[in-house]
């Protein structure tokens, strides 16, 4: 009798416990009445050639959505949907959980920004989401790293998706978040010095509009950026890292890799040897690791050189580094102090002494924050960060999954 009481009451405040936990990005999105992921559009045709090109890279150039059945996880206000539902899906399915993407999405639908044969608009948070209906392809970008359970989420997601039927999604891996791990460091100083979420606003971004000036490109507002990246209040529990491995080792029982932007996979295997529907998961996992430092600096080519033995082993302890580095970060973030700065900037310093030759630009980026960011805290007026300000990670990677067929 004892242990079934202890047992309820364990079942009652663990269940009170996860009512009580931050719902990553629609709490934080909700408390401010913000969507902070516009696109500018303005320039429709450059907006329409470059989601085609991405798209293609996926291997669904806009075109193939032309009559199909789309669901999209997490669309935000919908502009994204704008390039998507272009040739007109039959139908056109959107989920969210906050309450400023469904104002404009709705927007968008009564406008006519969207263009499907049925729209369907779905108020819910992801997790409690549950169909019996199968999709051609199911879209879920800017979503999945961050969540407490990126894993779950994703298999949600995943029961959607038709047999031979597309999963795209997006990830953050540990080197593609270096710059920005860095960039959400300067942060403490203007939490601490600005009250106000309007204030914090205003002052990053004065500081970080002319290090979002040499990516030269205007489709996401400054105050956007910030909003998302730097003032986004991600619990230390998230899953800030999550990369293509972890989304390939979620989805491989039912899904074989198919692509992604930027390009990952050399397959030269001729067809007629083909046994299974496996063999792009085991060379994807293969190449992985060659190809990840790329991801630390968009600013390098991202070739497939031959690596040396001993290079692959630095890889990974650099990539193991990365992943200290991004700990460490959350716990200044949730500390909100730089009482542990000289650790992060240390290990900073450890991985940038390994990275090969060929990263000289990265090299000079970091060593440049390493000696201003001390600089910045201690209210040097001076001009800093000029080096670092070029850095930037390829932070954000595309990929896609084919559900395997059942015959
Ligand atoms: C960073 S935004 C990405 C928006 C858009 N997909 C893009 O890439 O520009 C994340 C979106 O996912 C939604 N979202 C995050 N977690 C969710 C959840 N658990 N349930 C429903 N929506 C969620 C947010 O409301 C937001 O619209």
């Amino acid at each position: 009798m004892y242990s079934l009481v202890a047992n309820h009451f364990y079942l009652l405040t663990s269940n009170l416990k996860n009512c009580l936990m931050k719902k990553p990005f629609i709490d934080y999105y909700n408390k401010y009445n913000i969507i902070p992921t516009s696109q500018n559009v303005k320039n429709v045709k450059s907006f329409l050639y470059q989601r085609n090109h991405l798209y293609s890279n996926l291997g669904i150039p806009l075109s193939f959505f032309s009559n199909k059945n789309i669901i999209e996880f997490g669309p935000g206000g919908g502009w994204n949907a704008q390039a998507t539902s272009f040739f007109r899906p039959r139908s056109y399915t959107f989920v969210d959980g906050s309450e400023k993407s469904i104002y404009e999405l709705r927007k968008k639908i009564k406008n006519k920004k969207i263009n499907a044969k049925v729209i369907k608009l779905i108020k819910r948070n992801i997790f409690n989401f549950k169909t019996k209906k199968k999709y051609d392809i199911a879209i879920v970008e800017g979503t999945i790293p961050n969540q407490k359970y990126p894993n779950k989420m994703l298999k949600i997601i995943s029961k959607c998706v038709k047999n031979g039927g597309v999963l795209i999604t997006t990830t953050h891996s540990p080197f593609s978040l270096l710059s920005e791990v860095c960039r959400r460091l300067l942060r403490i100083k203007i939490y601490n010095s600005n009250i106000s979420f309007e204030n914090r606003l205003k002052t990053s971004c004065k500081i970080f509009k002319s290090h979002l000036a040499t990516l030269k490109t205007t489709t996401r507002p400054v105050k956007d950026w910030v909003s998302d990246v730097i003032l986004h209040d991600h619990s230390f529990e998230n899953k800030y890292d999550f990369d293509t491995l972890d989304t390939l080792k979620c989805l491989e029982k039912n899904f074989y890799f198919y692509n992604s932007h930027p390009k990952f996979l050399i397959d030269d295997t001729w067809h007629k040897h083909i046994k299974n529907q496996n063999h792009t998961n085991k060379i994807y996992k293969k190449q992985h690791i060659l190809n990840s430092l790329f991801l630390i600096d968009y600013r390098l080519e991202f070739k497939n050189f031959r690596l040396k033995k001993n290079t692959l082993k630095k890889i990974k302890n650099m990539e193991k580094l990365s992943r200290k580095l991004i700990i460490i970060h959350n716990k200044i973030i949730k500390d909100n102090n730089y009482k542990q700065i000289s650790e992060f900037l240390k290990n900073l310093e450890k991985l940038n002494n390994l990275l090969p030759n060929e990263f000289k630009q990265t090299k000079k980026s970091i060593k440049n924050y390493i000696v201003d960011l001390p600089k910045y805290i201690k209210n040097n007026k001076g001009k800093l960060f000029i080096d670092f300000k070029v850095w930037w990670g390829r932070g954000m990677q595309y990929s896609s999954y084919v559900k395997k067929l059942k015959i």
